[in-house]
């Protein structure tokens, strides 16, 4: 038996020597290993041994089987190794070469543009508001003062995505926000209010280089008990030179059913800085935002007493003001997903 088992081992270690792949070797631990190979068959015989024998054979049957176990476990790192050494040598790899560049995620330049928005318009006290998209007829315009059938509705093409009671619709606009803003946070129009609504507004436009279907827009609100004209002014002229640095800007009047009097603001044209060219159409100037004090009725609408409150409000495209920003020409490019545009942000 003592025989027995060290010509196993021989045997066995010598075969395994000449083993380089794992169908052999899975072969060889099944013949020598496995629960019917030979290291068990000969151990099966242990008893059948004189008693004074047994130890001996035992002790040395155990010492056979960690030896075969253990060379088998190093074949197995010594097959691995021998791989990847000959698929090195197959196919050189340089370590010195770079790596390939990770491709990192970045924000949209409409989304990136909002936050910096956010975040002057925070810096001078106003707080975020966020109103929904699809909108009551009532909202988008009854409430704003614009009754069914006014003439100013022709202003905003809307798409209508539903006839309920009433008609539903895609925003055209943020100024809906306003009265949901002041009768969600103005506690039955006792407290006062600053607050800016951000969000996507629809038009059924001609899409072209300054119109898009689909724009983003900033709206601003504050109702207080003595806000004048002068505020207005001050404010979004405060906002310009946060936004634009140090250039003249110009008010106009204008016209909007839900505030009185109305006014656009413009800024010096920051591609000519007020020289004139075909971006400011020779004017000098752009145009940014429209506003105006907002409207008694409109104020009534969202719970306050116009004799005692007052606000203004102000409506500002927010791709436009970004285009300007960054002498973007075609508005087109911010939902063309084209990564060539999106990368320069
Ligand atoms: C309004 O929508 C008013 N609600 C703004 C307002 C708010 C006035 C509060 C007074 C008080 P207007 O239609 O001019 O106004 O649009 C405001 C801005 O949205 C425009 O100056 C422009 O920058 C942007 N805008 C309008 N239509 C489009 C469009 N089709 N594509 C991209 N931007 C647009």
């Amino acid at each position: 038996m003592i025989g027995e088992l060290n010509q196993l081992r021989t045997d066995a270690l010598e075969q395994l020597a000449h083993i380089w792949d794992d169908g052999a070797l899975e072969a060889w631990r099944v013949k020598f290993l496995g629960r019917n190979g030979l290291l068990s068959t000969t151990l099966s015989k242990l008893g059948t041994l004189p008693k004074e024998e047994r130890p001996a054979a035992g002790k040395l049957a155990n010492e056979v089987k960690q030896a075969l176990e253990s060379a088998y476990e190093q074949k197995i790192g010594a097959i691995k190794q021998r791989a990847l050494s000959e698929s090195l040598e197959a196919a050189p790899l340089d370590v010195t070469l770079p790596g390939r560049p990770i491709q990192r995620g970045r924000l949209h330049p409409a989304t990136a543009n909002l936050r910096e928005l956010y975040r002057i318009w925070g810096d001078m006290g106003f707080q975020v508001f966020r109103s929904r998209e699809v909108e009551s007829d009532e909202m988008n315009f009854q409430l704003l003062n614009i009754p069914p059938h006014h003439p100013a509705r022709d202003n905003w093409s809307t798409f209508y995505v539903a006839h309920t009671n009433q008609r539903v619709l895609l925003r055209t606009h943020t100024s809906p926000g306003q009265i949901r803003a002041m009768r969600e946070l103005g506690r039955n129009g006792t407290v006062p209010l600053r607050v800016v609504l951000p969000g996507m507004c629809y038009r059924y436009e001609q899409i072209s280089a300054r119109y898009e279907i689909q724009f983003n827009q900033l709206e601003g609100l504050a109702i207080g008990r003595n806000i004048t004209f002068a505020d207005l002014k001050g404010t979004l002229t405060e906002f310009a030179r946060r936004m634009y640095g140090d250039r003249p800007v110009r008010f106009y009047g204008d016209h909007f059913p839900f505030t009185e009097p109305s006014a656009q603001m413009d800024v010096q044209c920051i591609i000519c800085d007020g020289a004139g060219c075909g971006i400011c159409k020779y004017t000098g100037y752009l145009e940014i935002l429209g506003a105006g004090m907002v409207h008694p009725h409109v104020l009534r609408n969202g719970g306050y007493d116009p004799n005692e409150w007052s606000g203004f409000a102000f409506g500002m495209g927010t791709e436009r003001i970004a285009m300007l920003k960054h002498r973007i020409e075609d508005i087109r490019y911010f939902w063309g997903n084209d990564l060539r545009f999106l990368e320069q942000f």
